[in-house]
């Protein structure tokens, strides 16, 4: 399996970049044979859509290749960062039937609020599948370090990020099968409403 990990912070020094750092290695210790690979939004540096705009190709050939996702999204302003919901103006078409664990991220008790904005908003046009687990890394700080090692006293932000990168590798597998269905490839209607 091919899994691509979404850092949705564009801030430099992020704590969501050490939760995705964190993620990658669990997800190569999981599974030997998976490739993984981070798409870092502070790196790159993306322009907000505008009509006409022709997309970073690199990135839309790394998310096309992509069969699943993580996406680490902070919470800012109660909100997903508009940088990220810039991504799906731009490649929406990269996320169709495949699966996303979500895991938020918050440096105090936050957190909870991308999970409910991402799974009612960006599902429509994208064709994303939204896996049910979810994993929300408050006191982010206190939890996985700035080398993307995890420092918290109990282990169970960890255990419930195992959990979720194991249903994700399901999901990523069971839905490759979607995808080279016959109804996948007609492409009857543009838009999922
Ligand atoms: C513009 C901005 C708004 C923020 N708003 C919230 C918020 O609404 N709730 C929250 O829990 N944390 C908020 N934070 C703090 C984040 O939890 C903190 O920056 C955390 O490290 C995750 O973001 P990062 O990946 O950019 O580091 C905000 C941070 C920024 C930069």
């Amino acid at each position: 399996m091919n899994i691509c990990i979404i850092s949705a912070s564009t801030r430099e020094k992020s704590a969501s970049l050490n939760v995705a750092n964190f993620v990658c290695t669990q997800l190569k210790q999981l599974s030997v044979t998976s490739q993984v690979s981070i798409l870092n939004l502070h790196q790159a540096n993306l322009p907000m859509w505008q009509e006409g705009l022709t997309p970073n190709s690199d990135i839309e050939i790394q998310l096309n290749q992509a069969d699943g996702f993580v996406f680490v999204v902070p919470e800012w302003h109660g909100m997903t960062p508009p940088a990220f919901k810039n991504i799906f103006f731009f490649f929406n078409a990269c996320f169709a039937h495949k699966p996303v664990y979500i895991v938020t991220v918050s440096a105090g008790t936050g957190g909870r609020y991308p999970i409910s904005e991402l799974r009612m908003s960006s599902y429509k046009n994208s064709f994303i599948n939204y896996i049910p687990v979810s994993t929300v890394v408050d006191h982010v700080n206190d939890t996985i370090n700035d080398k993307g090692e995890f420092i918290a006293q109990s282990d169970f932000i960890a255990q419930r990020i195992d959990e979720g990168l194991q249903f994700l590798l399901e999901y990523s597998h069971a839905l490759c099968q979607v995808r080279d269905s016959a109804i996948f490839k007609e492409k009857r209607f543009k838009n999922g409403l």
